[in-house]
């Protein structure tokens, strides 16, 4: 005897929505075809609309209302997910395209919507898709002065929740980011003036620098391209601790660990406090005597650490950083080594940061800034650098091919700002990206967010880098994109 699964029922409920939910958006996708090819009256339009209404009637619910949501690269019909097959893959990918770039999440059918509703609201579709600001209020707008009442649509409400909360997320970094930037200044002026800084100030900043890096990494890398020429001296600790510490944590090292390494990232160039500003702000090559008073730093570093106020422990690792940053892998460095010496781990770390952060940064005697992607190239390629070479791969890693900041040329001739690193090792040069202008160079306005590693309903990729560009060459500041 066969027993009644209470499920079956809902089951079978789901597998029809499922079906007539397919057939709605093959019907879309052929009606918004035809249209394209055939004027309105021409009979094939006016039969795929007449289809189309009719597919719309099957796929309501019993109060005659029918509910397409689109979220990511899903379709749901009354709240069920389609499932896609082969036959019908290629209508999805086309309605996906067609809602998206009108910035429509949600169409709710509100009553049966007669083939001429049908055809204004493909028509409206089709246009605003081309239209860089176009949403789906503008959508509803148009809508309502066409006289059509059948529909309503709104955005993706989970999309915006997430853009907010990636917003929040930006804005605390941006906090995080002046705050050190301040307690940075604060502390290098002081050293310069004879004082002693706070142990505890610092430490505090260290600490949220870290925390900020454990749960949102790249809002605050993103904003180590937000180089400003004149706090160079401050923005660059700052820089140095964030990639640092984003290092470190990549290759697993514990909370209290970072914590050390990113309070030896942020003060080890402390000694340049006690070096004159002429010297270090120079723009002219140095003499010997320069160069005498600049290599002095290391261990000028390590003296002022040493007198840090309110420490109840020394901070031994962030005078080793101090100490060593410069000393290259094979000692060639400074300052030089008299007897045999391993290199501190967390020196290596910050070695491969600080190298990184002075070669993209433009400086007094560096009128151009060299592009991320080659800096990364040549920190990996040239020995004479003297870098831990495992410690370079994680941080290409970590920063991905394209850094954060990189303006980049597109297959499809649009240039795109890279936002961030794909978290996918294998997708090194598939970044997040914003794309700034189309391809006849236009800018956007607004620009586009677009991940590389998405790929269309044919599994192709979309979009792919072909090469970086300068972007003082396109008159396009990047760090406007980025924060
Ligand atoms: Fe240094
Ligand atoms: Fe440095």
């Amino acid at each position: 005897m066969s027993t009644l699964n209470p499920d079956d029922g809902e089951r079978q409920e789901v597998a029809s929505t499922r079906r007539t939910g397919r057939a709605l958006i093959v019907a879309i996708h052929a009606a918004s075809r035809v249209m394209k090819l055939y004027p309105p009256e021409h009979q094939t339009v006016q039969k795929s609309l007449t289809d189309l209404a009719a597919a719309a009637l099957e796929s309501s619910g019993v109060d005659a209302q029918l509910e397409v949501r689109i979220h990511g690269e899903f379709i749901f019909v009354n709240g069920t997910r389609l499932r896609l097959d082969l036959s019908n893959y290629a209508s999805f990918g086309r309605v996906l395209e067609l809602f998206r770039a009108s910035g429509v999440g949600v169409l709710r059918v509100l009553r049966e919507a007669a083939p001429r509703e049908w055809f204004s609201l493909l028509t409206l579709l089709a246009t605003l898709g081309s239209v860089a600001e176009a949403d789906a209020d503008e959508l509803a707008r148009r809508l309502q002065a066409a006289g059509v009442d059948a529909f309503e649509v709104a955005a993706d409400a989970e999309a915006e929740e997430d853009i907010e909360e990636r917003e929040a997320a930006k804005a605390a970094a941006r906090r995080t980011y002046a705050q050190s930037v301040a307690l940075t200044k604060d502390v290098i002026n002081s050293v310069r003036m004879g004082r002693v800084p706070s142990a505890r100030k610092i430490k505090r900043a260290v600490q949220t620098i870290v925390d900020q890096v454990l749960t949102e990494e790249a809002s605050l890398i993103g904003l180590t391209t937000l180089r400003e020429y004149d706090e160079y001296t401050y923005t660059h600790s700052v820089n140095v601790c964030i990639f640092s510490v984003a290092l470190g944590k990549r290759i697993g090292m514990s909370k209290l660990q970072l914590y050390e390494l990113g309070m030896g990232a942020l003060m080890h160039d402390i000694g340049k406090s006690r070096v004159p500003t002429d010297v270090i702000q120079k723009s002219t090559p140095l003499d010997e005597d320069d160069w005498r008073r600049i290599t002095a730093h290391p261990w000028l570093g390590m003296l002022t650490l040493f007198q840090l106020r309110g420490q109840q422990e020394l901070p031994y690792r962030a005078m080793i950083v101090a100490h060593e940053h410069h000393m290259r892998r094979d000692y060639s460095g400074y300052p030089k080594v008299i007897r045999p010496r391993q290199m501190s781990m967390t020196s290596k770390l910050v070695a491969v940061a600080d190298a990184y952060d002075a070669a993209t940064t433009r400086r007094s005697y560096q009128t151009k800034p060299y592009p991320p992607s080659a800096v990364l190239q040549e920190m990996r390629d040239n020995p004479l650098r003297g870098l831990d070479p495992v410690v370079v791969k994680a941080f290409i890693t970590l920063l991905g091919i394209y850094p954060s900041g990189t303006l980049v040329v597109l297959d499809t001739f649009e240039l795109a700002v890279v936002l961030a690193a794909n978290v996918n090792p294998e997708m090194l040069s598939r970044p997040r990206v914003v794309i700034v202008s189309d391809g006849r160079g236009n800018l956007l306005q607004p620009p586009i967010e677009s991940d590389l590693a998405a790929t269309g309903p044919d599994g192709q990729f979309a979009r792919t880098i072909i090469k970086t560009a300068d972007p003082e060459r396109y008159g396009i500041r990047v760090s406007d994109y980025i924060i």
